[in-house]
């Protein structure tokens, strides 16, 4: 069976799966339940300066469902822990002690100078807590008080602050980042320069969920008003794997530990961010919308999925995706892909037809001899893969690759590699074409 032990930064853990830093993690009672079910870690409710911050008394959150009332995605307006650092520190020491394996992050979020970090610091270590996690990354509430994203927006800000914990603590520092900014390499790479020894992304995006057509204000509404808050959920995975790729794969922060956070729901989501490259990962929606034991389902079927692949350990397949994210212009142009209709499975809803016909290349029949019938024209078809994603029925419209001749370009497919940056359409490919060693076999170049 798969050993999905994990050390990270030093840091061991029976597995992956750690709470991020948010309500789950609030306190013993929570976090000791958290590890009964088989968590592997988590990153503790973040820490502030007493006297603790006071939060709204009305709704904190809002949520955007699927047709099935599937929660896709949360919005919150919470702030950093409202409970005393002492009552916190006690019952974190407590934990650590009667959980000796599991890994035990310490969220740390304080003024922007030097004194105040160098005191939680030092007493979070008494704790005999595994690492600090430096969240730069709330959206709302804290940022307006000059702590949060409006550290994590700053590059040099974010080197300062990690540079004075790793100076004056000993403990692994992580750097929580916040996707409120244009492009994450930026203050990934200030960690590093600080010193730090990994980052975790992401926190939460900044957002309003909906306007109440009622009250005219935004949800949740507190007393007739509404505030932005941080969006989080399956929906924004996309965007954290994203700035995960980014920065496995940026030359100044290649190889640098990241545990990865956004919207991990399954095993396979959390596969995912491990594939590219994360050593650990954090949940906290998944946890908040079905309890604890989910962490079960995440374990259980990544061991499976380890076991049927054949990898023994999470390092047999941790960033083996990395490689393979690339920029556009280095896409294979002549890859050619067809759609293809398996006539059993469908169940001639019409929709791939309409999305086709309408913003597509209108290459899916609707009729064909007087019949309903919904058939590829391959001499239309661009491969965009438009009508797979709308068709309801998995499985039943998949992506051919066609070799030797494109029926649609009338022109031979040559089965070389060939990119935008030789393309003849390219102006800047002439250039290059004259310095590449090889020749390179272009695809449909007229078009
Ligand atoms: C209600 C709530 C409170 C949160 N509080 C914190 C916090 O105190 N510190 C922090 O670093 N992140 C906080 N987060 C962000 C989460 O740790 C995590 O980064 C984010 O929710 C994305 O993960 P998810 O999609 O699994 O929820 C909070 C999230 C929620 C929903
Ligand atoms: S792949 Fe695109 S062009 Fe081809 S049939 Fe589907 S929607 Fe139409
Ligand atoms: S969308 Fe799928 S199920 Fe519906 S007609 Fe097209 S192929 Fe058939």
């Amino acid at each position: 069976m798969a050993n999905l032990a994990t050390n990270f930064l030093g840091i061991s853990s029976p597995n992956p799966f750690w709470l991020a830093s948010a309500p789950p993690t609030d306190k013993e009672y929570n976090v000791q339940r958290a590890f009964e079910q088989g968590w592997g870690g988590v990153v503790w409710k973040t820490l502030g300066e007493d006297p603790p911050v006071v939060n709204v008394n009305g709704p904190r959150y809002g949520a955007i469902y699927g047709p099935d009332r599937r929660l896709l995605g949360l919005n919150n307006i919470e702030l950093i822990t409202d409970r005393a650092l002492d009552t916190n520190l006690e019952e974190i020491a407590r934990v650590k002690r009667n959980w000796p394996d599991r890994a035990m992050i310490v969220s740390l979020m304080v003024p922007c100078e030097e004194a105040p970090w160098q005191k939680i610091l030092a007493l979070v270590e008494e704790t005999g807590a595994d690492g600090v996690e430096l969240n730069f990354g709330c959206p709302h509430g804290m940022s307006e008080r000059g702590m949060g994203a409006a550290v994590g927006q700053v590059p040099e800000y974010i080197e300062m602050v990690a540079r004075w914990c790793k100076q004056h603590s000993k403990l692994p520092v992580i750097v929580k980042l916040t996707p409120n900014i244009t492009d994450i390499r930026f203050p990934a790479r200030a960690a590093r320069r600080g010193g730090a020894d990994a980052v975790s992304l992401i926190n939460t995006i900044s957002s309003i969920v909906s306007i109440d057509l009622d009250n005219f204000a935004p949800t949740p509404t507190i007393d007739g008003k509404g505030s932005h808050g941080g969006y989080c959920g399956p929906a924004v995975k996309p965007i954290a794997l994203n700035m995960v790729a980014e920065i496995a794969r940026d030359p100044e922060t290649i190889g640098m530990p990241m545990s990865g956070i956004g919207g991990i729901t399954t095993w396979r989501d959390a596969a995912e961010f491990i594939a590219l490259g994360c050593g650990t990962v954090q949940v906290c929606t998944a946890a908040m919308t079905y309890g604890f034991k989910v962490v079960k389902e995440m374990s259980s079927g990544l061991s499976d999925w380890m076991d049927e692949k054949g990898y023994a350990s999470i390092e047999d397949f941790r960033g083996r995706a990395a490689p393979n994210v690339t920029d556009w212009q280095y896409l294979n142009l002549n890859y050619v892909t067809k759609a293809r209709i398996d006539q059993d499975k469908c169940i001639s809803c019409g929709r791939c037809h309409i999305a086709c016909e309408d913003t597509s290349h209108q290459a899916i029949t609707s009729m064909l001899d007087g019949i309903r019938k919904f058939e590829v024209i391959d001499e239309e078809c661009v491969g965009c893969n438009l009508c797979v994603d709308v068709c309801p029925v998995e499985d039943c419209i998949t992506m051919e690759r066609i070799t030797g001749f494109d029926p649609r370009t009338k022109r031979p497919i040559p089965d070389t590699y060939g990119n935008w940056t030789s393309h003849p359409n390219n102006p800047m490919a002439k250039e290059r074409r004259q310095h590449a060693a090889e020749p390179v076999v272009l695809p449909d170049a007229a078009e």
